[in-house]
């Protein structure tokens, strides 16, 4: 008897799974309270991360007026790249090295979030920049000890960073988006106020949606932790332990709020009433992947961003060709829902459901087909680009795309299924165009 079928235990497999918690605050006006717990941390002198768009937006004067209201001391930086490389997190390190702070906030999406923890690391113990980038591209050094204290405010709602100990870039020499991984990087506190949406354009609607629903479905897709080799001793069980009952809870309800919010988020002259459940679809589906981990999508996402040539996308400032980062996952996904089907129908069924597809009569092994064409559907009621070639790559990119994502072991090693070489590239083709 297990809790779910799925987890039926496998000869050598892991017997337990962990849960890890981030601290989050959630809720309409919660921003306002940003001084009170910046006090509470033992913050006297702030460094305001943010960007050049959202500095002139409401949220940054709210977390303005609430440090000043509680007494704290801060300074802004305001020159964050969106999308961020290393250029723009070193220039973000420059800015907090001689400010003297003892805390960081950040109000912006993931590129503002990320930044901001770059900058406290490589501030609190500087090193070489690639130290503590991941292997095999950094040396993957752990941070040596804990980092000043760090709110993370998101004005975005897909990546969940103000969750995670992840902090992710482009490096410019090498044409590859990689990141800085380690539980100290997480935000001691995560501000979740849905009033932050109200400005958001509506591509960045869609991007963030779908990076939300590919999160919570990959999770919900991904290997069972009980399939996952038994790590040496329990220190070494990997954030990302696969699918678990813990995870399916908060990857369910995302999916179905996404489902039901997305569409009129992204084409409602008005989207107030759909910003709050979305939010904490990013919320759950954060929780959901930071304890499961994503797979093959975002897995081939890191190559799409990483190769970009020309493509800028509308509704996103465009100081650097760049594929977004929702974007740059969702334009994989229904390639590989098709593939991975079978391996786990049930849930892809499910998910189908959950994304508003008409399921009665359906059979199992159509799961991953009815799930794909779900997803193409509303990519195209969304203005998401057609497929790889929407975003310009063409067939001759696919060997490059593949040789990128290839070594990208942890992600591809997390899917239902195993993908060697081929498999990869075939996804990569079936992903050049939809429709
Ligand atoms: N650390 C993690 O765990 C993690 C996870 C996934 C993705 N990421 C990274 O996060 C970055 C993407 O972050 P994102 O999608 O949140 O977007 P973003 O921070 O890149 O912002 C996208 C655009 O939206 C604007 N914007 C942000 N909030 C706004 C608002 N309320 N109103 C109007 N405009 C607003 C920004 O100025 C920017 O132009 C990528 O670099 C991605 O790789 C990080
Ligand atoms: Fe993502």
């Amino acid at each position: 008897m297990t809790l779910d079928p799925y987890f039926e235990p496998a000869p050598g497999g892991d017997g337990a799974f962990t849960v890890e918690a981030p601290k989050i605050k959630f809720g309409l006006g919660s921003l306002s309270e940003l001084g009170d717990d910046a006090k509470a941390l033992g913050m006297t002198r702030v460094a305001l991360y943010t960007d050049p768009t959202v500095v002139k937006l409401a949220p940054v004067e709210t977390a303005k007026k609430s440090l000043k209201a509680a007494g704290i001391d801060f300074a802004v930086y305001d020159a964050t790249e969106v999308e961020p490389t290393d250029r723009s997190f070193k220039a973000g390190t420059a800015f907090a090295k001689d400010g003297n702070f003892d805390g960081y906030v950040s109000v912006g999406g993931g590129s503002v979030m990320d930044t901001a923890k770059a900058s406290n690391l490589y501030t609190t113990y500087p090193d070489d920049f690639l130290a503590y980038v991941n292997a095999p591209i950094g040396e993957a050094k752990p941070v040596p000890g804990p980092l000043k204290p760090h709110i993370a405010c998101p004005t975005t709602f897909g990546t969940a960073s103000e969750c995670t100990g992840i902090a992710i870039f482009d490096l410019l020499e090498m044409e590859a988006k990689t990141g800085i991984a380690h539980a100290r990087l997480r935000p001691n506190l995560g501000i979740i106020d849905p009033l932050s949406l109200a400005t958001l354009p509506r591509m960045i609607v869609a991007a963030n949606g779908f990076d939300v629903f590919s999160h919570a479905v990959e999770s919900l897709t991904a290997r069972p932790f009980s399939h996952r080799p038994a790590p040496e001793n329990s220190n070494k069980r990997p954030l990302g332990q696969g699918a678990n009952p813990y995870s399916d809870l908060a990857c369910r309800e995302a999916i179905r709020l996404v489902g039901e919010n997305l569409i009129a988020a992204v084409n409602d002259a008005d989207n107030t009433p759909t910003l709050e459940p979305l939010m904490f679809a990013g919320m759950l589906a954060g929780i959901g992947f930071g304890n499961a981990g994503c797979h093959l999508p975002h897995g081939m996402s890191y190559a799409v961003a990483g190769l970009v040539r020309d493509y800028n996308a509308p509704g996103w400032p465009s100081n650097h060709p760049m594929v977004p980062h929702g974007i740059s996952v969702i334009v994989n996904a229904p390639a590989v829902f098709r593939m991975t089907g079978p391996a786990c129908p049930e849930r892809h069924l499910q998910a189908a459901e959950a994304m508003g597809a008409d399921i009665t009569g359906v059979a199992l092994e159509d799961a991953g087909d009815l799930l794909a064409d779900r997803v193409i559907e509303m990519m195209r009621q969304t203005d998401i680009p057609n497929g790889l070639q929407g975003v310009g790559y063409s067939q001759d990119d696919l060997e490059a795309l593949t040789d990128k994502s290839f070594p990208q072991k942890r992600l591809l090693d997390n899917a239902p299924l195993a993908v060697g070489r081929d498999q990869l590239k075939g996804l990569f083709q079936d992903a050049l165009s939809y429709w």
